[in-house]
């Protein structure tokens, strides 16, 4: 335990693919329980392996962070199942942020993309989120496009929600690090 204090957070962290008995804690105890049905989407997607759910657990606290990977959808530009893949959801709990959590976490879902032979990675980050697109113009991602950022999606009492969110498309092509 003296040890396990002495580690750097980021070391504490196991990053990991979310178990179906994690989706609760991705609500973080109320503040994201509208998107309960998009999450249980997203999970029959990963269990068909389209997409994946990456989650970042302190042992002793639980689920602090999240990123879903979209491995094949409509939208080929995005995700095509082959060579482009795309990453949402991303959040790290606030006081988590700041420390490098997200950064490894980024790093071990390039990774993985790469062993599964994916060449590019896509995201939309929301224009008036200045810092996140820091964040990922620092791990190498470039702005492509613009995204009207329009969509929807069923909350937990099944009403539809529409999202009018304006974004950048990110993208950045993956290669092997050297060591
Ligand atoms: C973006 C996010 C996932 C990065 O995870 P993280 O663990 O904070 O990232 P790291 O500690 O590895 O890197 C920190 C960098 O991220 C950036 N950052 C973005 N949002 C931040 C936040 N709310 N708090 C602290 N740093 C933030 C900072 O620019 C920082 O760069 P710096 O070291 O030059 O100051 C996380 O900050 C987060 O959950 N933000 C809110 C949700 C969000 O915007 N998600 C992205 C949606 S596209």
């Amino acid at each position: 335990m003296e040890y396990l204090e002495k580690q750097p957070l980021t070391e504490q962290v196991i990053i990991r693919l979310l178990r179906g008995e994690d989706l609760p804690a991705l609500e973080w105890g109320g503040e994201y329980r509208h998107f309960r049905r998009l999450y249980a989407d997203i999970y029959r997607s990963a269990c068909q392996g389209k997409a994946l759910m990456w989650v970042a657990e302190l042992p002793d606290v639980g689920i602090i962070g999240q990123v879903f990977v979209q491995l094949s959808s409509g939208r080929r530009e995005l995700a095509d199942g082959v060579r482009r893949a795309y990453i949402y959801g991303f959040r790290i709990q606030p006081a988590y942020r700041g420390v490098g959590i997200g950064g490894r976490m980024l790093q071990i879902v390039e990774e993985d993309l790469l062993q599964r032979r994916f060449l590019f990675v896509t995201l939309n980050v929301a224009r008036e989120n200045v810092a996140a697109l820091r964040f990922y113009q620092q791990h190498s991602y470039q702005v492509v496009a613009e995204e009207a950022g329009e969509w929807s999606y069923l909350d937990d009492t099944g009403r539809r929600r529409e999202v009018h969110e304006p974004a950048w498309r990110m993208e950045k092509a993956l290669t092997q690090r050297q060591s």
